[in-house]
């Protein structure tokens, strides 16, 4: 596969067409090599049924081949055009009040509609035969962001019917599914499949929590079929053509484990400074780290951002403005993280429609301003360093696992008003990012043998299998971390009844729940080695049998009990923390945990400098990134030296990057 450092995200269609080879030019003078191009254009490309027209995008991929610029096509599902609506309204997505979810923006559709599909066979098909000897178009993107825009996915008649056949699959005989869903409770029973609902709102809200988690298995399935439908059509026209998808770093909708099986590589959109996080006061640069360790853990090799923040961000109110050198300081957070290949979003701010106001490297008016003047500078001085690390990643010695089913049914009873499955993570893995102690991300079905430390918390839906492998990594010498809701319930959401919490797991663990207390609007304490550090959102109140009590809880009527233990069991042993952490206590917990399976940290960095490495054959490349907005002092060891052979003052600056090499 030919390689790419850098690209933009391009919509002729916004331009007219005589601007085009200037933009094509202004690209190649930047260094851009690859273009993602056509993913919202349905309805220029085929304005009536079965007419084709694709002169247009023919003409925009000659302009950029002649500048030795490549073009990744993504088909146009994600807007079908009024046209289809017209013919086929049923299309349109169906909320969960049964409502209908209207023509106007984009994603407006219901991904199993017959009527939908056909039309997207067609039109796909006529594409992939179009494109698939242009040699300039080198890979594809099926539709945009799947789970996106999806307010919640379609509750419509033929979604319903999709999840009725996906449960008889599932099932067999109807009496097996009242049983797993304890459809005893409030008169729930079924008698045949076909009188089962999609999941809408109900008298008292939401559903029975077994049938709402089959339904978010069955919805994740559904994105990754229609993803499938498009990439088999691609792949029979044009088998030597790539296949990727812009994913959303932690969303959750569809499983990016599923869905990255159908893709040669991942790709992600990253937009550290989007309009539309909850704050913009706060650090947030380990929560974006965290998206791209976890985009990595896809297909467990390097990945590509397929949109990367390229100015100012919004659509009807905006983000900050990025700061002289955040962009291309956010770039390189990503490289660093595992990204071979950086694409912009996007080319030109867009003159018309809802993105006005999402900035790209040029403004409205196409002049070259700051943004484009930092990533020009940006990418000229890092290309060659991303051809030299190409393919290189992290050497982890701690992996998070982030499981999307354990997601889906913590998130249907979250315990805690205020508890977030990836935030839970999110304590561990801000601890370890504060150490620089390289993380990866892993699912329930990867090889975890590899790694020292295995940290899984929320293990609150327990199988046998699954309860088999985490007990065999720690019989081999693996350090296991699990924490409070673990051995809860069923694959089904049923609690288990057969054992003292955590169920089935308590020789591993070495301790039962007694009891437990959830600390709505308080917090509480949690003592070790004489000190007091704070903890929240739940207790609980542990008896350890083997195992060895770490730390204690100093509140309540449970003060003195364990709040954290450790057990020895095989040749490994098994952390179980019994609390959601506060950051002091997470970096206790972290510290103690790598002490014992002697992981050294990167190296020590000031608050909002992160230490990332890569590993390319025999060299390492350290990654310095000062998130501050003033001058740091960092002390690196001497066996690395500056990659681009400037002296190493000892100084990073403000939004700084310096890259050092080793070996
Ligand atoms: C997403 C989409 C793009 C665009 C940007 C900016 O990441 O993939 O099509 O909408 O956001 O809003
Ligand atoms: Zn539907």
């Amino acid at each position: 596969m030919k390689s790419y450092q850098f690209g933009v995200d391009y919509y002729p269609e916004h331009w007219p067409k005589e601007r085009w080879v200037t933009d094509a030019k202004m690209m190649r003078d930047m260094g851009i090599q690859i273009v993602r191009m056509a993913e919202f254009s349905w309805q220029k490309f085929e304005p009536r049924e079965g007419e084709f027209h694709f002169e247009d995008l023919d003409e925009a991929i000659g302009i950029l081949a002649k500048e030795g610029i490549d073009v990744i096509l993504g088909t146009p599902t994600a807007a079908p055009p009024k046209w289809i609506i017209d013919l086929n309204p049923e299309i349109q997505p169906t909320d969960w009040h049964g409502h209908q979810r209207f023509f106007g923006s984009r994603h407006h559709d219901c991904q199993s509609n017959p009527a939908y599909r056909a039309h997207i066979r067609r039109f796909v098909t006529a594409f992939a035969d179009h494109y698939a000897k242009n040699p300039a178009v080198v890979g594809w993107q099926v539709d945009n962001e799947l789970g996106n825009s999806h307010g919640d996915l379609c509750y419509c008649d033929h979604c319903r019917d999709r999840f009725q056949g996906w449960l008889k699959d599932k099932y067999g005989a109807i009496d097996e599914l009242n049983r797993a869903w304890g459809t005893a409770f409030w008169s729930q029973g079924y008698d045949d499949f076909s009188s089962i609902p999609a999941p809408k709102i109900t008298a008292a809200w939401g559903v029975n929590p077994s049938h709402e988690l089959d339904w978010k298995r069955f919805t994740s399935d559904l994105v990754c079929e229609f993803h499938q439908e498009q990439a088999d059509i691609l792949r029979a026209a044009a088998p030597e053509k790539w296949i990727t998808h812009n994913l959303m770093g932690f969303s959750s909708k569809p499983s990016y484990y599923d869905l990255g099986e159908q893709l040669d590589f991942a790709s992600h959109d990253q937009y550290p400074g989007g309009h539309f996080h909850a704050r913009h006061d706060e650090y947030r640069a380990d929560f974006h780290a965290a998206e791209l360790d976890f985009i990595r853990a896809i297909k467990q090799k390097p990945f590509w951002v397929m949109e990367q923040q390229s100015g100012i961000t919004g659509w009807d109110v905006l983000g900050r403005a990025p700061k002289p050198g955040q962009i291309p300081l956010w770039a390189m957070q990503s490289v660093a993280h595992g990204a071979d290949t950086i694409v912009f979003f996007r080319w030109r701010s867009c003159a018309m429609g809802t993105e006005q106001y999402w900035h790209g490297i040029l403004p409205h008016n196409g002049i070259p301003g700051r943004y484009h003047a930092e990533i020009s500078a940006m990418m000229k001085q890092y290309t060659p360093l991303l051809k030299e690390i190409a393919g290189g990643v992290p050497n982890a010695e701690v992996a998070i696992l982030r499981s999307y089913d354990q997601e889906r049914a913590i998130g249907i009873q979250p315990h805690h008003p205020n508890h977030r499955y990836i935030q839970h993570l999110m304590t561990y893995y801000k601890a370890l990012h504060r150490a620089n102690i390289p993380v990866d991300f892993v699912g329930e079905m990867h090889d975890w043998s590899k790694y020292k430390v295995l940290i899984a918390p929320l293990q609150f839906l327990m199988t046998e299998e699954h309860l088999d492998k985490l007990r065999t990594y720690v019989e081999r010498g693996g350090r296991l971390v699990v924490t409070w809701r673990s051995g809860i319930k069923d694959e089904s959401n049923l609690c288990h009844t057969d054992g003292p919490v955590p169920v089935r797991f308590n020789a591993l663990t070495g301790v039962t729940v007694d009891e437990y207390d959830c600390l709505r609007d308080c917090q509480g304490t949690v003592r070790w080695d004489g000190m007091d550090y704070k903890c929240s959102q739940w207790c609980d109140v542990l008896s350890a049998s083997t195992a060895e009590p770490v730390a204690e809880y100093a509140h309540e009527f449970y003060a003195g009990t364990p709040a954290i233990t450790r057990n020895q069991y095989g040749r490994g042993l098994t952390w179980y923390v019994g609390t959601t952490m506060g950051d002091g206590l997470a970096d206790k917990f972290i510290a103690e945990i790598c002490r014992e399976a002697a992981i050294a940290p990167l190296m020590a960095t000031p608050h909002g400098v992160e230490a990332v490495h890569r590993v390319k054959d025999d060299r390492t490349y350290l990654f310095l990134l000062n998130h501050n907005e003033s001058v740091q002092t960092v002390d690196v060891s001497a066996e690395f030296t500056p990659w681009d052979g400037e002296p190493w003052t000892g100084e990073i600056g403000p939004l700084g990057v310096r890259v050092f090499v080793k070996g």
